[in-house]
């Protein structure tokens, strides 16, 4: 690939709204950045489902882990790129991922998952945010 496509993110988010009840929602449903922007992306869980879990897929590879959070807590991001990724659920229901700045490496499909609790863990994703 060129530099110059390089210099380019495409960033996807393949659910449609915010809060459809028993579905998890995300958006931008597709994004493209150039390099040094910021990028949000938003994750509405399944209403009242305490945990909320953010993945990234990139091409042609599984799912990987970032973080999750527990209510408001993120008791575990290890996953998490160091520096420009942080994320937040400031009212243990929607969450914020956040890239700053973003770069073309971080092109991927951003996924977001969530569940009524940890010990009873089920998948219920939504299909994501391509990056
Ligand atoms: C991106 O976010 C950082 C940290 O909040 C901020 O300092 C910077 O000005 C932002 N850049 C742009 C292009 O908005």
């Amino acid at each position: 690939m060129g530099s110059r496509l390089l210099c380019w993110v495409t960033l996807c988010v393949l659910g449609v709204g915010h809060t459809r009840a028993g579905v998890v929602s995300q958006s931008p449903g597709y994004r493209v950045a150039g390099r040094g922007q910021n990028v949000t992306l938003r994750c509405d869980p399944i209403p009242g489902h305490q945990v909320l879990y953010w993945y990234r897929q990139m091409l042609g590879q599984g799912p990987e882990y970032l973080t999750y959070f527990q209510g408001k807590e993120e008791p575990d991001k290890s996953g998490m790129p160091k520096n420009r990724f942080s994320a937040e659920r400031p009212e243990s229901t929607y969450s914020y991922l956040k890239i700053q700045p973003v770069e073309p490496k971080d092109s991927a499909v951003y996924l977001c998952a969530s569940s009524p609790t940890t010990l009873r863990f089920s998948l219920e994703k939504a299909p994501g945010s391509r990056l």
